[in-house]
């Protein structure tokens, strides 16, 4: 079975049982602090499960491109990925785990769905602690469908719960489902759920029964809802009987345009293939991201890090096997075929290729600039070096060139080598680990995803943040379209295009029309109807983005007059007299063409 074709499955066999398919969003989630990337389906769900009512109705089907970073280190083994796709349905408020649990069965065993024989299934389900009982409601559908209690495995929060991101919000119990790849067990505590390489997760289904409040207490939820997420790379390596996702349909061609780039063989060498798994993974990931529908480019914050990280250190693993003999450039011939493949279920890409193969080639160059800064950096180093007895570099100084030229551990170690010098390494790792607790500190929830803040203040900033881009199209002018948005408890952020920084006397008038909205006090309503209905009445939707036939549509003021009519998915403030005093804080440039405006509510 194809990927294409597990995609189409799932998406029919949803719809059989009564779900509507909705459409995958853009990797760069909107309104949400907590998150770099997309982290799961559910992402773009938040606001649904939050308690809104989504405009598809109540069971929902689709999938969705995911970007994970945490377990980057990983990538190169046979299954983990930086991007991978997400099949997901969900129930918002209407079935719960019988019915899920018993749809997940007859998808993966069904002769007519995808056919696993139930005896290579594997389950773990919540253990119980101090604050949720164990679930032994999802353990007994679990054994009722013929799942001997053996192959039930009880796990804490750790590793069967899933939110909420922030401290509090909604969150419940998960119960993941693991395909036996019949390698050999790590030992006799081996059970669903063992990291050691023989069971395989391919599908999770969360319970969403408690809402977490601020005092840290699990209440139990009114409407409980159901998320889930099945993995398509691995369910397509389990069910081709494959070894590693990079055997299936989803690689082959990636690893061919490896090979051939970098002139290298898969299969017959362990390192090697492991630097032509990192290169085909990051590729394909930087390839996704670059061609997603909001753009970001290479740079040293946030998103655009990730995205450079991924682009270098698939130029050093192609260095790695391709020597100086690499060509220039490297990784852009390789993502045109990752194009090829991800065009179909993602044709905003289409339109993104001339800038996927811009963005690479300029980072990849850049890169090669920074290798020879470096070198040129250690040659400088190198006297004084050779001047100590021990012959030793010091991890300090390795970090530094690190930290400063971007310069890797592994090349340093390599020039330091080629001099007779070795590296004091624990010195390194350990400056190393207190980099990367300091950007883990701010950057924990970023990778970990999950419910993002509803709270009343954040909603505030919400219907604040419409106000504002309305204001902005009538200063400006109509070129003016979002960009981006991220709010926090304490401000919002909103990026948007325009060609110049604004005036002083424009940012006023933005800021004034806003307040004048404001203590107009009016009335903020919602309507679900058709897209083309909502365009037609000159809704302001993202463009590119793709929406579902009917929508969500907020408008601000009275019916017939209104100040704002916005596609989204909210929540939002009844009335605008509620917001407090608008304050525009600073305005600046974001990246080329792109504005970007801080501001906050004074209450
Ligand atoms: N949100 C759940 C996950 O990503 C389904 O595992």
């Amino acid at each position: 079975m194809t990927s294409d074709e597990l995609r189409e499955k799932y998406i029919n066999f949803f719809l059989k049982r009564g779900h509507e398919r909705i459409q995958g969003k853009s990797l760069l989630p909107e309104n949400d602090p907590t998150v770099l990337f997309t982290t799961a389906g559910m992402h773009p769900l938040v606001p649904y499960l939050l308690g809104e009512d989504h405009p598809a109705g109540k069971n929902l089907v689709n999938y969705q491109k995911c970007i994970r970073t945490g377990d980057i280190e990983q990538v190169g083994n046979y299954s983990h990925l930086t991007f991978f796709e997400m099949l997901g349905n969900w129930s918002l408020g209407e079935y719960f785990k019988k019915e899920a649990i018993e749809m997940s069965y007859e998808f993966l065993t069904s002769p007519e769905w995808l056919g696993i024989p139930a005896e290579k299934l594997g389950i773990t389900v919540f253990a119980g602690d101090e604050d949720a009982p164990r679930d032994d409601e999802s353990a007994a559908v679990w054994r009722s469908l013929g799942i001997p209690e053996d192959r039930i495995n009880y796990l804490p929060k750790a590793d069967n719960w899933w939110g909420p991101a922030g401290s509090t919000g909604p969150c419940g119990p998960d119960s993941e489902m693991f395909y036996d790849t019949g390698r050999d067990s790590c030992g006799e505590e081996c059970r669903p759920g063992c990291s050691c390489g023989k069971w395989l997760e391919i599908w999770n289904d969360v319970f969403m029964q408690y809402n977490k409040n601020s005092e840290g207490k699990y209440e139990s939820l009114v409407r409980k809802c159901v998320d889930t997420g099945m993995g398509i790379e691995r369910t397509v390596t389990i069910l081709n009987g494959k070894k590693s996702v990079y055997e299936t349909d989803v690689f082959i061609d990636i690893v061919a345009a490896v090979e051939k780039a970098t002139s290298s063989t898969y299969g017959k060498d362990d390192e090697i293939d492991k630097s032509i798994r990192i290169i085909s993974d990051h590729i394909r990931a930087a390839t996704i991201v670059l061609g997603d529908t909001r753009a970001v480019t290479p740079s040293n914050v946030g998103a655009g890090y990730v995205l450079r990280r991924l682009i270098r250190r698939a130029v050093r693993h192609g260095r790695k096997l391709a020597g100086e003999a690499v060509p220039f450039p490297l990784l852009s011939p390789i993502a045109e075929v990752a194009v090829e493949k991800l065009k179909g279920p993602y044709p905003e890409i289409i339109e993104n290729t001339s800038r996927i193969r811009d963005e690479l080639d300029k980072e990849e160059k850049k890169f090669l600039e920074t290798l020879t800064k470096g070198e040129h950096e250690f040659e400088k180093l190198l006297p004084n070096l050779l001047k100590n007895p021990q012959k030793i570099m010091s991890g300090r100084l390795a970090f530094k060139l690190y930290d400063t030229y971007g310069f890797p551990i592994e090349l340093t170690e390599e020039l330091a080598g080629e001099n007779g010098l070795s590296i004091n390494r624990e010195e390194f790792e350990e400056a190393f680990r207190k980099h990367q607790e300091l950007s883990r500190a701010g950057g924990d929830q970023v990778f970990k995803g999950g419910l993002a803040d509803n709270s009343e203040i954040v909603t505030k900033y919400h219907t604040a943040t419409h106000l504002l881009h309305k204001a902005l199209r009538v200063v400006l002018g109509d070129h003016v379209a979002q960009k981006g948005s991220n709010i926090t408890a304490e401000r919002l952020r909103f990026d948007f295009s325009h060609g110049a920084p604004m005036t002083g006397e424009e940012i006023k008038r933005v800021q004034d029309l806003v307040n004048e909205q404001i203590g107009k006090k009016l009335p903020v309503s919602m309507e679900i109807m058709e897209l083309e209905k909502a365009l037609a009445e000159g809704a302001i939707a993202f463009f590119g983005e793709k929406y579902e036939e009917r929508v969500k549509v907020y408008s601000i003021g009275q019916k017939g007059e209104e100040f704002t009519k916005e596609l989204c998915g909210g929540p939002h403030v009844e009335n605008t007299g509620s917001l407090g005093k608008f304050s525009i804080q600073k305005e600046q440039s974001s990246s080329a063409g792109v504005r970007r405006i801080r501001a906050v509510l004074v209450t």
